[in-house]
């Protein structure tokens, strides 16, 4: 059997409660017209709307996410959200490591695995993001990027090494240009993730992410399990064709 396959919304810092409903309500019910899909679907929303997220897709199956979190359950930690907290309004999935949150907010690779490792601890499903900036791109180093990126991995602890976990490529320079990575390069640096995430843990599913349209998802649905999808998931329907095209 394949692995898990999955396609996510990721609305970073966009929709107020009245959208995000209508949203949702907009979603369910293409979903529930159309043909049964195989793959997960979910959205990570802004904190402060998660319950509000979960009450309207309780018992549909639809995952809903967190788009960040703190690695520790409590404590002096102004501004944060602990995963016991995240637990407690009933997510299932959370985003570690975004490029937003490495570039703009200085994350780095060691405080990235603390929360990747906590996640686990707490049974929130990680999606761990990875990918190359331009200039790395350039400078021809991305496989470098990607393989360090990559190892924190083995920071999970033996215990945990056979929890679900998903891995998102998500090269910086596709993200939000309305340029994705053309399908070569996505097939080379989900090939080389698989390869060096297999050498840490057994259960992963390896996503997209990076200007995913419903062009992109028909392309690449053979090449990787699902994708991460910004500024198209913002429209329900784009964000369905999207998830319609993943699954096979
Ligand atoms: P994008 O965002 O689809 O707008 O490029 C993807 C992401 O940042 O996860």
């Amino acid at each position: 059997m394949g692995a898990e396959r999955y396609v996510l919304a990721n609305f970073k810092m966009n929709k107020n409660l009245f959208e995000i409903k209508k949203w949702a309500d907009e979603f369910l019910s293409l979903l529930y017209k159309g043909k049964k899909l195989s793959l997960k679907v979910g959205c990570a929303p802004t904190f402060i709307y998660i319950k509000a997220l979960k009450e309207i897709v309780i018992g549909t199956g639809f995952l809903v996410g967190a788009q960040n979190m703190h690695f520790e359950e409590k404590g002096a930690f102004t501004g944060e959200v602990s995963p016991t907290q995240l637990k407690d309004i009933g997510v299932d999935f959370v985003i570690i490591g975004h490029s937003e949150r490495r570039n703009i907010f200085g994350e780095s690779d060691e405080l990235i695995s603390k929360k990747l490792v906590s996640a686990l601890k707490h049974n929130i499903l990680p999606v761990l993001c990875v990918g190359e900036t331009k200039e790395e791109r350039e400078k021809g180093e991305t496989e470098k990027v990607l393989i360090k990126q990559i190892s924190i991995l083995s920071k999970i602890p033996d215990e945990l090494k056979n929890q679900k976990i998903v891995i998102a490529y998500e090269p910086v320079w596709a993200i939000g240009t309305g340029i994705p990575a053309t399908k070569d390069k996505i097939e080379k640096a989900v090939e080389l993730i698989r390869k060096e995430a297999s050498k840490f843990i057994k259960d992963f599913s390896v996503l997209y992410g990076g200007s995913i349209d419903e062009k992109v998802a028909e392309e690449i649905k053979d090449i990787c399990d699902g994708g991460l999808v910004g500024t198209a998931s913002l429209d329900p329907q784009k964000f369905y064709k999207i998830s319609q095209n993943f699954d096979i």
